[in-house]
């Protein structure tokens, strides 16, 4: 299961492989704000609480992006972190501002 929490909506959902977390936000209309798609802006980044481990890992845009410590403590860019297995998941949308 993977549970999204947008500003105002939560949802939890079956995820599917290979889709990222934007993905899923948008495709169940949770609230996640994004502009670039490409790794750049940050608009879409969030703290996975649970379930890393079925999230491929950091792309080199999410490393170029996000200081090392963000990485350590959680922080995904929501366009570039994939599901890549089944499990329980969970994720805040937690853009900088
Ligand atoms: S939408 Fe810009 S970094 Fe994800």
């Amino acid at each position: 299961m993977l549970e999204l929490k947008g500003r105002k909506v939560h949802k939890s959902i079956e995820p599917e492989l290979g889709l990222t977390l934007l993905d899923h936000a948008l495709k169940n209309e949770v609230d996640w704000g994004f502009s670039c798609v490409r790794g750049t802006c940050a608009r879409c980044r969030c703290l996975v609480s649970e379930g890393m481990e079925h999230l491929a890992p950091p792309t080199e845009e999410e490393e170029d992006r996000l200081e090392p410590e963000e990485l350590e403590r959680g922080f995904r860019l929501g366009c570039q972190a994939a599901v890549r297995q089944a499990g329980a998941i969970v994720v805040l949308h937690k853009p900088y501002f």
